[in-house]
C-alpha cells in the first residue's frame, strides 16, 4: 500500500500511442431503467439540438494542456481524441420488454415534449432478454429474461447477443455499462478468487455469482470494457480482475457518485483544509422511483449504505488528526417515500466545530433529480472507458475514481474520494491522451511531407 505523498500519479511520462475513435461506439446496457433511458434519451436529444450535455465533461469539459500551457484551457472533447455522439449505438438487456420509450415514460424523469421529438428513434431501442435472479433483487420480478442450463450458459447467451449486435450495427467498438438495480451485499467467495474456480463455479451454479458477473464475464471475453454504476461487488472479483488484465481490457466502478455523495466529497475536504472538526454527519434521503423500490430491500441497503458510507473516513484521516475527527459519528439512511418518484430530496445536518471545540451546525437539503445528475456520467464514463480500450489502459481504472461513490482501484494504489483530486488524476489521464493524439499527427503529417518529397 503507497502513503498518500506516494501514490503513483496516473500520467506516465511518455504518452502511449491512442488508436482514433473511428467507426461506431455500441454502448450495451444491462438494465434499461431510468439511468438508462435518461442517459440515451438525453443523447438523442441533444444529437437533436433539444438540449445541452449539461454534467458531461467530455462535451463541456476544459483541460489545460501539459505540453502547451500558453494555449491556455481547451475543451476536452477537441484535444482528447473521443467517440462522437453521433457515432454512438444503444442496446442492452432488461427483465422488462418495454422499449425505451415505454420505459422513459415509466421512469418519469425526461418529460414529454422531450420525449415526442425523440419517440421513434426510443421505440426503436428494445433490451434483450435479461440474465436475472430474485436472489439478487429481491423487490423485482420481471418476464423477460433467459434460461439456461448453468450461468456458463447464461453467459455463452449474453457473448452470442453481444456478437449480434455489433454485426447488427455494424460497430467498430462497444462498451458495457450497468445500470440495473443494485444486487444484494456479497462479499468475495473462493469461488470469485481465481479464473479457474469462477469458470467451474459459471458450470455448477454457484449461488455466489450474481447477474452483474455473469454479465462482466461475457464482456471481458468478447473484448468489451466493463463498468458498474451500482454498488455490486462485480469488479471487485479477482478472478474478473485477472481476465481483464489477461484479455487487456478497462474495467472501472463503482457506484455513480451522483447527488449527496459529491457534495459530501466537496464539502468534507474543506473542512479539512481549514482543520474545523467535524463531531457528527447524519445523511437522509427520501426516493420514491424503482430504485428506491429496490434499495427498501436490508440486502441491497446494506450494499448501498457500506458505499455511501466509505467517503468522509478516507478524506478526513481521523487517525492524522484525533482532534479534529476521531469521534466523528456518521450515519447514512435512505428512505423509499413513492410519492417523489425519481426528485430525490436529501438532507444532511454536520456538526462541526471550530475555535476552542465551540460548536457549529451546516445544514443542507439537496431537491435534485436523480437520472439527471447520472445521465452525464454514462456517457462520460462510457467515452472514457472506450478511451482507454483504445489506449491500451486494461484492468481497474482508478483515475475514473471522479464518477463514483466506491472507487475501486488496482493493489497498490490508494482510494481517493475528494473529489478535486479526483478530477486532477482524471485530467492527468485526459493529458496523457491528448498529447498521444498530437504526437501521432505530428507523426502523420511528418510521414506525408517524407512521402510527397520523395
Ligand atoms: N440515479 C442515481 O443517481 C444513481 C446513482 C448511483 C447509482 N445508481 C444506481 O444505478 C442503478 C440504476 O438506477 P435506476 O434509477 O435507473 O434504477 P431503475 O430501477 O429505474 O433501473 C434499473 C433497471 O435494471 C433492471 N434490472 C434489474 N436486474 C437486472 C438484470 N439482472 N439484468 C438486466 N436488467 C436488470 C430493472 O428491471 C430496471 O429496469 C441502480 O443500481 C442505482 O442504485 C443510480
Amino acid at each position: 500500500m503507497y502513503k498518500r505523498s506516494e501514490v503513483p500519479h496516473d500520467a506516465a511520462k511518455t504518452p502511449t500511442p491512442v488508436a482514433s475513435p473511428e467507426g461506431r461506439l455500441g454502448v450495451l446496457i444491462p438494465g434499461m431503467g431510468a439511468v438508462a433511458t435518461t442517459f440515451i434519451g438525453g443523447v438523442l436529444a441533444i444529437r437533436r439540438g433539444l438540449g445541452k450535455p449539461i454534467g458531461a465533461l467530455s462535451q463541456m469539459g476544459t483541460l489545460s494542456m501539459d505540453r502547451a500551457p500558453s494555449e491556455g484551457d481547451r475543451l476536452i472533447r477537441d484535444v482528447v481524441p473521443l467517440a462522437r455522439l453521433d457515432d454512438l449505438v444503444f442496446g442492452g438487456w432488461d427483465i422488462f420488454d418495454d422499449d425505451m420509450y415505454a420505459a422513459a415514460v415509466h421512469a418519469g424523469v425526461l418529460a414529454q415534449p422531450t420525449l415526442d421529438g425523440i419517440r421513434s428513434d426510443l421505440q426503436a431501442i428494445r433490451p434483450m432478454p435479461a440474465v436475472f435472479d430474485r436472489r439478487y433483487v429481491n423487490r423485482l420480478d420481471g418476464p423477460h429474461t433467459k434460461s439456461g442450463r448453468t450461468k456458463m450458459d447464461l453467459a455463452d447467451q449474453v457473448r452470442r447477443d453481444i456478437q449480434a449486435f455489433k454485426a447488427a450495427n455494424g460497430l467498430a467498438r462497444m462498451v458495457m455499462i450497468w445500470c440495473g438495480s443494485t444486487e444484494s451485499y456479497s462479499q468475495p467467495g473462493p469461488v470469485h478468487q481465481t479464473i479457474s474456480s469462477f469458470e467451474a463455479g459459471l458450470k455448477a451454479d454457484d449461488p455466489g455469482i450474481a447477474p452483474s458477473m455473469i454479465y462482466a464475464y461475457a464482456a471481458i471475453l468478447e473484448g468489451l470494457p466493463f463498468v458498474n454504476g451500482a454498488p455490486n461487488l462485480t469488479e471487485e472479483v479477482p478472478a474478473l480482475q485477472a481476465m481483464a488484465q489477461q484479455h487487456e481490457v478497462p474495467l472501472s466502478g463503482k457506484d455513480f457518485k451522483t447527488g449527496q455523495t459529491m457534495i459530501k466529497t466537496v464539502l468534507a475536504p474543506a473542512f479539512r483544509a481549514r482543520l474545523l472538526g467535524v463531531a457528527g454527519w447524519f445523511s437522509t434521503n427520501i426516493l420514491g422511483n424503482r430504485d428506491g423500490e429496490v434499495l427498501d430491500d436490508p440486502q441491497a441497503l446494506k450494499a448501498k449504505e457500506i458505499s455511501k458510507l466509505g467517503a468522509l473516513e478516507h478524506i478526513l484521516q481521523p487517525e492524522l488528526f484525533p482532534d479534529l475527527y476521531a469521534d466523528l459519528h456518521h450515519s447514512v439512511k435512505i428512505n423509499y417515500y413513492p410519492p417523489r418518484g425519481d426528485n430525490k430530496e436529501g438532507w444532511d445536518n454536520i456538526d462541526i466545530f471550530g475555535w476552542l471545540g465551540y460548536p457549529m451546525q451546516v445544514k443542507i437539503n439537496f431537491l435534485c433529480r436523480d437520472s439527471i445528475l447520472a445521465a452525464p456520467l454514462v456517457l462520460d464514463v462510457a467515452l472514457f472507458i472506450d478511451l482507454a480500450a483504445r489506449s491500451g489502459w486494461h484492468g481497474l481504472q482508478d483515475w475514473l475514481s471522479f464518477y463514483y461513490k466506491s472507487p475501486v482501484t488496482p493493489a497498490g494504489v490508494l482510494v481517493e474520494h475528494d473529489l478535486f483530486k479526483q478530477r486532477e488524476r482524471l485530467n492527468a489521464r485526459l493529458n496523457q491522451a491528448a498529447q498521444a493524439a498530437v504526437r501521432n499527427a505530428e507523426m502523420y503529417a511528418h510521414h506525408k511531407t517524407r512521402r510527397l518529397s520523395k
